[in-house]
């Protein structure tokens, strides 16, 4: 069995074994359609294959630029929005001490990541700014199409304020451009300016596209292995090629959720018990969402993070209408653990837990949770890791990845397209009163 494990006896009481088995031809026929590149939107199916064929010139600049941001930058703001922001903040927050950024920077042993572009809000925007005066600054812009407004706008305010404090020439040295290796104005400015460039490649989208240098450069600059992370997300790919349903636990995932939808379940909240994991939910919400949400299809994807969401949506999820199933992520082993002291006085009569470690406690929460909401009405899927690091983390982006293209296809619907994100972009523009609009 591969890394990551994928668990859905918890939904067994909401449908039934045939149930998933009748999907197995449909399941086979997505694989084939993935595979071979006949299905909907196969233009965009590279990353189906990347770990297997990792661009190792690529690789090595990344860890290059990685290694010069670690040395002579304090803060490196990422510039992007979607699928070009969200995976590299999910995976260097889920790999990262929970408070990096109080850390002085011998402990860190490199910046601090922020990000922008992924919002117009100003007030943000001009508090960033004020964060990162009199830091040493590195800006890696994110982008693509490279003509997205979030992040363009926010380039401009950042081009402008490097150059003002670095020079242009010694800007161009702290600017990292990722975006298409032919088309849009920020591959224009890129190269007119001279900026250390990395290519999104034609055939990833840009919510499949976390292992390529959209990800990796902030992900390595960082501090996290790059190299596990694309090991796990390798040995996912290895497994995750079998069209067998019965021996594969992606697509087992992707059918378990497809069966639950028919069944009237359409909504999925993935729940985690580690707040580190939280930005994977936002990374998992735009994969499936967009991924899906077309056609008047879709499940809903939402995300909590527990323990602290069920003590506000815990309620909702007991007994509010059911039509959500949870999909719980967890790692069997936790980054760091502690264990109750024993207290003669045990006023706050906690004396039971005396001798438990935080780990085994959280566990049970879990454990009891789960109970409570299978018993209320909510099945429960269970995907495992072994523990919060890179190279399981990377297993666990493709397994996702892999299941969602799969889920896609039994859908009915293109899983690599976004139509529907156009419509806001066309009416602020005409707003906004851009030319041919
Ligand atoms: O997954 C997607 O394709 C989108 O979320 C894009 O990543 C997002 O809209 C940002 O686009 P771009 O990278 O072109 O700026």
């Amino acid at each position: 069995m591969g890394i990551v494990k994928f668990d859905c006896s918890g939904a067994s009481a909401f449908m039934a074994r045939g149930e998933l088995d009748c999907l197995e031809p449909y399941v086979r026929l997505a694989h084939e359609a993935l595979h071979g590149g006949a299905g909907a939107g196969s233009d965009y199916t590279g990353w189906v294959e990347l770990p297997r064929r990792p661009d190792m010139d690529e690789l090595a600049r990344i860890k290059a630029c990685a290694a010069k941001i670690r040395g002579d930058s304090d803060v490196l703001v990422v510039i992007g929005i979607g699928g070009s922001y969200l995976g590299a903040r999910a995976l260097i927050d889920a790999l990262s001490h929970s408070f990096y950024p109080l850390l002085d920077r011998a402990r860190r042993g490199g910046p601090i990541v922020l990000y922008a572009g992924n919002s117009l809000s100003p007030a943000y925007f001009a508090d960033l700014l004020e964060c990162v005066e009199g830091r040493e600054l590195s800006v890696n812009v994110v982008s693509k199409s490279g003509t997205t407004t979030e992040p363009a706008v926010a380039f401009r305010f950042f081009k402008e304020y490097m150059e003002r404090r670095y020079g242009r020439a010694g800007a161009a040295k702290r600017i990292y451009a990722t975006t298409d290796r032919s088309r849009g104005a920020l591959k224009g400015l890129a190269g007119a300016e001279g900026y250390e460039t990395f290519v999104i490649p034609d055939d990833i989208g840009g919510r499949y596209s976390v292992l390529t240098a959209v990800g990796l450069l902030p992900i390595a600059a960082a501090g996290i292995d790059v190299d596990a992370l694309l090991a796990g997300a390798r040995e996912a790919c290895e497994e995750y090629r079998n069209p067998d349903l019965a021996e594969n636990g992606s697509y087992a995932y992707a059918a378990a959720r497809n069966a639950l939808y028919r069944k009237g379940y359409s909504t999925e909240l993935l729940v985690a018990y580690e707040p580190c994991l939280r930005f994977f939910g936002e990374w998992w919400k735009q994969l499936y969402g967009e991924s899906e949400g077309k056609d008047g299809k879709g499940l809903f994807p939402a995300s909590a993070e527990f323990t602290a969401d069920l003590h506000s949506m815990g309620q909702y999820i007991q007994d509010g209408r059911r039509n959500l199933f949870e999909t719980a992520l967890s790692a069997d082993a936790p980054r760091k653990n502690a264990v109750v002291a024993h207290d003669a006085d045990d006023i706050d009569g906690l004396n039971f837990l005396a001798g438990k470690d935080l780990d085994y406690i959280n566990k049970m929460a879990a454990r009891g949770t789960l109970e409570a909401h299978v018993e209320g009405g909510a099945p429960n899927l269970s995907v495992r890791v072994p523990a919060l690091d890179a190279e399981s983390m990377g297993a666990a982006v493709y397994f996702f990845e892999k299941a969602c293209a799969i889920s896609g296809y039994l859908l009915g619907v293109n899983p690599f397209d976004q139509p529907g994100v156009e419509l806001y972009k066309k009416n602020m523009f005409r707003l906004l009163g851009k030319p041919g609009h």
